[in-house]
C-alpha cells in the first residue's frame, strides 16, 4: 500500500548505484507451519570494493509484513538504536567491512493473497520471488546485482509436507525431534534473491533423466498434484527437447545434477525460472489429449523451453537492475520462439507471434503505459512484465540476428555468455558482444532499447522502363509516446524480394534502413516487379505501401516468404473490412465483393496448399487487430462487419467449406504434431463458417463432433462455436454436458468459464455475474479471474463496451476489490480501461469516470496507482 497517503514515487535508471555490500553466502532455515513461518537468515556480508561511497549504510529490503524477531551482527544482538526501519528498508548505519548478519523473521504465508514471496497454493507452500518478492520472506539486499551462494534448510511436518524442495542439489535430510522432517539444499551457483525458490507439499512426481552433450547425467523431475500425474509427459518431452536444442543451437549445457519443475494452481503469471527449481502455473505445464487443446500443448512446449533457456539467458548471466529486464526476457523469448519454430511450423509460429505483437504490443505502444524496451523509470516493476519488454524485446534480438546473420550472431552469444558468466549486466553488454564479433557499429541500433513507440514506414516506388531500374523509397517516423516527443531514426533490417509477373524472384535480400528517408535502386530488371516488403516481419514496424489488389493477390499466390503470403491476404481482408465499416456507419447495405469470393474459393479448393497456411489465410483479421488499426475504435461497426463477412463467406462458399471440413477430418488417433494441428485448425475453421450460416444441419454436425471427439481441441472448438454462433438452446445443452464431463478438471473448466465470458450474445454481463457465483469460481485464483473477468473485458468487446458503461463499472469494481488482495493481477486486469483515448468522446468520458473512481477508492497499491495515474494523464 502507498505510504501514509504519500503518492508512490518513481525509481529512475539514471540513479543506479552499485550495491555498497555484497552477500558472499546466504544460509536460510525455514520452519513452515500453518499459523506462521519462521525464517532464519545467516548472511556473510562484505563491503563491495567497487563501491566508492565511504561510510555507506547497510540497506536491507524488507516488506512491511515482515515481523523482525532478532537481528545480530557477529553474534551481537542489535538493539532498536542500532538500526532503523520504514515500509521498505531496514537500515544499519554502521557495520564492519566483513561480518555475519543473522536475522530471525516471522512471516505469514497462509495469509498471503498477493502470491508474491512465500504463499500457499492449494495446501502446499511455494514461492514467487521475481521481481521483488524475496523481501516478503526475509530482510535482504533484494536486487539482482547482489548474487550469493545459497544453502537452504526446509523444515516442515512430515505427513502434510513429504516433499521439501529448494534450489540446487539436496545435500542432507533427516528428522527433527518433534515429528517434523527437513531437507537441506545447496546451490553452488551464485544467484540473486529473485531466483530463490522453495516448495513444500504432498506432491506426485514424474522422473526421467537426460545426459548432456559432455556426458553428465541430469535427473529430471516434474512435480504435480497426484491427480495430474498423467498430464506431465508432454512437458517432460518438451524439456528434453529444449535441453538438446540449446546444446545444438547455442552450445549451452545444463549445469546442476537435478532439474525440477513444480506445477501450482495459484500463480500470477505463466512460470518462473528459479535456479534448478522452476515453478509453473498448471496451465503452462499440464497437458493430455483429452483435456488440453493444441494451442495449450504448444504453449506448454514453449513455456517449458523458455524457463529452461533462462538457465543461461537470465540465471548464469543475469540483469544488473530491473530496467534491464529485456536483457533476459527479450533474448529468452527469441530463443523459445526459434525453438518452437524448429519443433513445429516456422511460418505458423511467426504468424502467431506477429499477430500478438501487432494487436497487443502495438496497442501498448499507442497507450498511456507505452515504454521503451529498456524503461527509464517505474513506480512498480511488476507493471513492466509487458509485451514490450518480452515480445518487442525479442524482435530487437531477432533484428540483431538478421543484421549479423546466424553465424556471427552465434559468435556474439558465445562471447556474451563467456564474458559475463556469473555477472549481472545490462543490455549494452549484450549489444557490445554483437558489435565486437561483427565489427559493426551498433550505436544507432541501440535506439530500439531507449525509444518507445511503433515506427511507421511509408514506402513508395518508381520504375524507369528504359533503364530497367526500380527504385524503392522509405520514409520512417515514430509517433510521440509519454515523455518522448521527438524520435530519432531507427536502424532496421528490411527483408525483401522482388517478384516478376510469372512469380519468379528477380532479387531478394536485406536492406538496412538508418535514415529518416532513404532510397534503394535495383538495376537491370527485365520488368517492373511487385515488391515483397518486410519479409518474415523483419522489423517491428507498421509498413505501408499502396498495393493494388492485383499486386496483393500476386504476393498471396507467389511469394516464397510464407509470412508475407499470409500478410498479403490480411491486407486484402483488412482493406475490405475498413471499407465495409464506412458503409456500415453511413447505413449502406453491406456487400461481399465477388473477387474476394473467387480468391477464397481458389484457396479452399486447392488441396495441394499447406493446410496450416490455408487455415491462417482464411481466418478473418481479429476484432482486436482491426481496433488497433482504427483511428477511432467503433466497437459495434467492427463487430458487425466481421460478423457480416463471416456469414457472407459462409453462404457464398458453402459446398467448399463442407468439403474442407470432410477432407480435414481424420480417423487417426490424436497427436499434437504440426501437421495434425494444422488439419484440426482448418477443420474447426470450416466448422465455424458452416455454423455462421445459422442452419440446423451444421449444428448437428457440430454436436456430433462435440460428442465423438477424442481430444479437447475438437470438443472445445465445437462447444465454443455453437455457443458463439448464437444457437442458444444447443449452447446451453452442450455447456451443461461439458460441465458434467469435466467439472473435476480445473483447467478444462477455466475454458468453460472463458467461452461463456467471451460470448457476445446480449446479456453477457448478467451471465458473467452468474458465473462468478459458480462453486468452481474462486476470486483468489488468478486463472479463474483470467477466465472470467479478463475474458469478458478483453475478448468480448461488444459487451464490455456496452453503451451504458456497465462493463467499465464492472471492471472498476473488480480492480477496487483486487487492489488489496492481489495488486499484480488487479493492475493487469486494468489494461482495457487504460485504452480510453482510442474511443469516441462519449465513450472516453465513461471509461475515464471509472478510472477516476478507482483512483478515489482509497489507498492504492503501487501497481494499480501507477497504471491508473498514468492513464488519466
Ligand atoms: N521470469 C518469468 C518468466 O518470464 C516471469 C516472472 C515474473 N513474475 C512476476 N510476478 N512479475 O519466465
Ligand atoms: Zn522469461
Amino acid at each position: 500500500m502507498s505510504q501514509h497517503n504519500q503518492q508512490p514515487q518513481p525509481i529512475y535508471l539514471k540513479d543506479y548505484q552499485v550495491p555498497a555490500y555484497l552477500i558472499e553466502h546466504t544460509e536460510l532455515r525455514f520452519e513452515l507451519d500453518e499459523q506462521e513461518t519462521l525464517v532464519r537468515a545467516t548472511l556473510r556480508v562484505r563491503r563491495n570494493p567497487a563501491c566508492t561511497r565511504s561510510k555507506a549504510a547497510l540497506e536491507l529490503h524488507g516488506h512491511e509484513t515482515l515481523e523482525l524477531c532478532r537481528l545480530s551482527i557477529n553474534g551481537e544482538i542489535l538493539s532498536e538504536r542500532d538500526f532503523s526501519r520504514n515500509e521498505e528498508l531496514l537500515t544499519i548505519p554502521s557495520v564492519p567491512t566483513e561480518f555475519t548478519l543473522e536475522c530471525l523473521t516471522r512471516i505469514h504465508p497462509e495469509l498471503n493473497t498477493a502470491l508474491e514471496g512465500l504463499y500457499k497454493s492449494d495446501g502446499m507452500f511455494c514461492t514467487q520471488c521475481e521481481a521483488e518478492g524475496f523481501r516478503r520472506i526475509t530482510f535482504y539486499p533484494d536486487r539482482p546485482d547482489v548474487m550469493s551462494v545459497f544453502r537452504t534448510r526446509v523444515v516442515a511436518d512430515r505427513s502434510r509436507y513429504p516433499v521439501l524442495l529448494s534450489n540446487g542439489n539436496p545435500v542432507e535430510s533427516g528428522y527433527e525431534d518433534d515429528g517434523r522432517h527437513f531437507v537441506t539444499w545447496e546451490d553452488p551457483f551464485p544467484k540473486p534473491a529473485y531466483l530463490f525458490a522453495l516448495v513444500a507439499g504432498d506432491l506426485a512426481v514424474l522422473e526421467d533423466s537426460y545426459t548432456t552433450a559432455s556426458g553428465r547425467p541430469v535427473k529430471l523431475q516434474i512435480y504435480a498434484d497426484s491427480k495430474d500425474l498423467d498430464k506431465l509427459d508432454h512437458a517432460m518431452l518438451s524439456l528434453k527437447r529444449a535441453m538438446q536444442w540449446d546444446e545444438q543451437v547455442y552450445g549451452r549445457e545444463y549445469d546442476l545434477d537435478i532439474y525440477m519443475i513444480v506445477a501450482v494452481d495459484f500463480f500470477n503469471m505463466g512460470a518462473m525460472e528459479n535456479k534448478g527449481l522452476n515453478i509453473f502455473n498448471t496451465s503452462c505445464v499440464l497437458a493430455s489429449p483429452q483435456t488440453t487443446t493444441d494451442a495449450a500443448f504448444q504453449r506448454v512446449e514453449g513455456v517449458v523451453a523458455h524457463e529452461y533457456f533462462h538457465n543461461w539467458s537470465g540465471n548464469r548471466v543475469t540483469c544488473r537492475d530491473w530496467f534491464q529486464l529485456s536483457l533476459k526476457e527479450g533474448f529468452t523469448v527469441f530463443r523459445d520462439a526459434e525453438f518452437s519454430a524448429d519443433m513445429n511450423s516456422r511460418t505458423v509460429k511467426r504468424i502467431e507471434d506477429v499477430s500478438l505483437l501487432r494487436t497487443a504490443q502495438f496497442a501498448e505502444d499507442a497507450g498511456p503505459m507505452a515504454h521503451p524496451v529498456r524503461p527509464e523509470s517505474f513506480i512498480e516493476i511488476s507493471n513492466f512484465y509487458t509485451l514490450t519488454v518480452y515480445e518487442k524485446g525479442a524482435e530487437v534480438v531477432r533484428m540483431l540476428h538478421t543484421l549479423l546473420g546466424p553465424e556471427q550472431f552465434r559468435r556474439g552469444t558465445d562471447l556474451y555468455f563467456e564474458r559475463h558468466d556469473g555477472q549481472a549486466v545490462t543490455t549494452d553488454e549484450f549489444v557490445q558482444a554483437m558489435a565486437d564479433v561483427s565489427g559493426r557499429d551498433l550505436t544507432q541500433f541501440k535506439r530500439w532499447y531507449s525509444q518507445a513507440g511503433t515506427p511507421r514506414i511509408q514506402v513508395s516506388d518508381s520504375w524507369d522502363d528504359v533503364a530497367g531500374c526500380y527504385r524503392l523509397t522509405f520514409r520512417q517516423s515514430c509517433p510521440a509516446t509519454p515523455g518522448q516527443d521527438e524520435k530519432l531514426p531507427f536502424h532496421m533490417p528490411i527483408a525483401y524480394g522482388l517478384l516478376a509477373a510469372d512469380g519468379r524472384e528477380l532479387a531478394a535480400g536485406v536492406l538496412e534502413l538508418t535514415d529518416a528517408e532513404q532510397s534503394f535502386s535495383f538495376d537491370d530488371l527485365s520488368e517492373r516487379p511487385v515488391p515483397s516488403l518486410l519479409r518474415g516481419f523483419s522489423a517491428p514496424v507498421k509498413l505501408s505501401f499502396s498495393y493494388s489488389d492485383e499486386q496483393l493477390l500476386h504476393l498471396l499466390r507467389h511469394d516464397c516468404d510464407g509470412f508475407n503470403r499470409w500478410d498479403a491476404g490480411q491486407r486484402i481482408a483488412v482493406a475490405l473490412m475498413q471499407s465495409l465499416m464506412v458503409d456500415y456507419r453511413s447505413g449502406r447495405e453491406l456487400r461481399l465483393p465477388e473477387s474476394l469470393v473467387d480468391t477464397w474459393r481458389s484457396l479452399l479448393t486447392d488441396a495441394s496448399l499447406d493446410p496450416a497456411m490455408v487455415a491462417h489465410l482464411l481466418r478473418l483479421p481479429s476484432e482486436a487487430y482491426l481496433s488497433e488499426l482504427a483511428d477511432v475504435i467503433d466497437v459495434e461497426a467492427i463487430h458487425e462487419v466481421r460478423e457480416f463477412l463471416l456469414k457472407a463467406l459462409a453462404q457464398a462458399l458453402l459446398p467448399e467449406w463442407s468439403a474442407v471440413y470432410n477432407r480435414s477430418s481424420s480417423e487417426e488417433p490424436y497427436a499434437p504434431d504440426a501437421a495434425a494441428c494444422a488439419r484440426r485448425s482448418l477443420k474447426n475453421l470450416s466448422l465455424g463458417y458452416l455454423l455462421a450460416t445459422g442452419e440446423e444441419v451444421w449444428l448437428t454436425l457440430a454436436e456430433e463432433q462435440f460428442n465423438n471427439a477424442d481430444n479437447m481441441t475438437d470438443q472445445q472448438a465445437a462447444l465454443a462455436l455453437v455457443v458463439h454462433s448464437g444457437f442458444r438452446q444447443a449452447g446451453e445443452r452442450l455447456l451443461a454436458e461439458f460441465q458434467a464431463q469435466w467439472q473435476h478438471e480445473a483447467l478444462v473448466m477455466n475454458q468453460w468459464f472463458s467461452i461463456q465470458a467471451s460470448d457476445p450474445w446480449p446479456g453477457a454481463l448478467g451471465r458473467v455475474q452468474r458465473l462468478q457465483e459458480h462453486p468452481l469460481f474462486d476470486a483468489r485464483n488468478p486463472n479463474k479471474l483470467r477466465s472470467v473477468v479478463a475474458a469478458f473485458c478483453g475478448q468480448n468487446a461488444v459487451s464490455f463496451h456496452a453503451a451504458d458503461g456497465s462493463g467499465y463499472a464492472y471492471l472498476a469494481d473488480w480492480i477496487i476489490q483486487l487492489n488489496k488482495q492481489n495488486p499484480q493481477i488487479a493492475s493487469r486486469l486494468l489494461t482495457p480501461l487504460t485504452r480510453w483515448k482510442r474511443y469516441p468522446e462519449e465513450v472516453q468520458l465513461l471509461m475515464k469516470a471509472q478510472l477516476a473512481r478507482i483512483l478515489d477508492s482509497g489507498e492504492l497499491s503501487r501497481d494499480v496507482y501507477e497504471v491508473v495515474s498514468k492513464s488519466l494523464v
